[in-house]
């Protein structure tokens, strides 16, 4: 099964991806956290990715694309996979269906979690994120057993660089103009689903098991 998350950054799309990757198992793929993962390493892709991440940007298609093609070609993406935050640009969806064509393959299907831009300035301020483990918590609606604490390995956690309020609106921006147009793009392909994000989480997911199926 290949799906393909996508809405606003803060919708709630890594929360859900988590549940689903854990209840159908197949793994998680999130660009954002490769990136990250890359910056905290300082590789080289990382250096480049990271200028354009601290201001809210998008990482360039060059950049990200190859970097995706070459995680799903490993063995544990063989029966499928649950992609959360790729594709985020109607090239990357063009390169992505191109790939998995000349395989004989094609995504599933794509998620819609729907959130409005006034509930995603609330959650981005209170997320917070583990650097060691990349577990993300909310202070108030997913809060940890310790404040500030990762229950999942017990290291610090942090507000990301870019979840602060004038970089969360700079997203949101670079959402509506480059990113939104893929839904359009997955309802004319046919394989578009949504969810209502604004939900508690836990019924975010029940709607997301009814649309997969148990
Ligand atoms: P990325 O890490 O993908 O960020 P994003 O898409 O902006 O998404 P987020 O991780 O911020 O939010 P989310 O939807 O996963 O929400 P979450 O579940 O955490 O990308 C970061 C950057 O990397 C980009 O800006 C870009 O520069 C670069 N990048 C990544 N991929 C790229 C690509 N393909 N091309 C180019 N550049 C790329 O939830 C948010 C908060 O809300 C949490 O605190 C959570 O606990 C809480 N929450 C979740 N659900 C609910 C709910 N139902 N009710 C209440 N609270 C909730």
């Amino acid at each position: 099964m290949k799906i393909i998350m996508l809405g606003a950054p803060g919708a709630g799309k890594g929360t859900q991806a988590k549940r689903i990757a854990a209840k159908y198992g197949i793994p998680h793929i999130s660009t954002g956290d490769i990136l990250r993962a890359n910056v905290k390493g300082d590789t080289e892709l990382g250096k480049k990715a990271k200028t354009f991440m601290d201001q809210g940007l998008l990482v360039p298609d060059e950049l990200v694309i190859d970097m995706l093609m070459d995680r799903i070609g490993q063995d544990d993406c063989k029966n499928g996979y649950v992609l959360d935050g790729f594709p985020r640009t109607i090239p990357q969806a063009e390169s992505l269906d191109a790939a998995l064509a000349k395989a004989g393959e094609k995504m599933d299907m794509a998620i819609d979690v729907d959130v409005p831009d006034e509930n995603i300035i609330t959650r981005m301020g209170g997320r917070r994120a583990c650097v060691n483990c990349g577990a993300t918590y909310h202070v108030v609606f997913n809060p940890t057993k310790t404040e500030g604490i990762c229950d999942a390995c017990g290291e610090k956690l942090i507000l990301r660089d870019d979840d602060k309020p004038e970089t969360v609106q700079k997203r949101l921006n670079v959402y509506h103009e480059q990113t939104q147009p893929l839904i359009a793009y997955y309802s004319k392909a046919g394989i578009l689903k949504s969810v209502d994000g604004t939900m508690e989480m836990d019924r975010v997911f029940d709607a997301i098991v009814r649309i997969i199926g148990e």
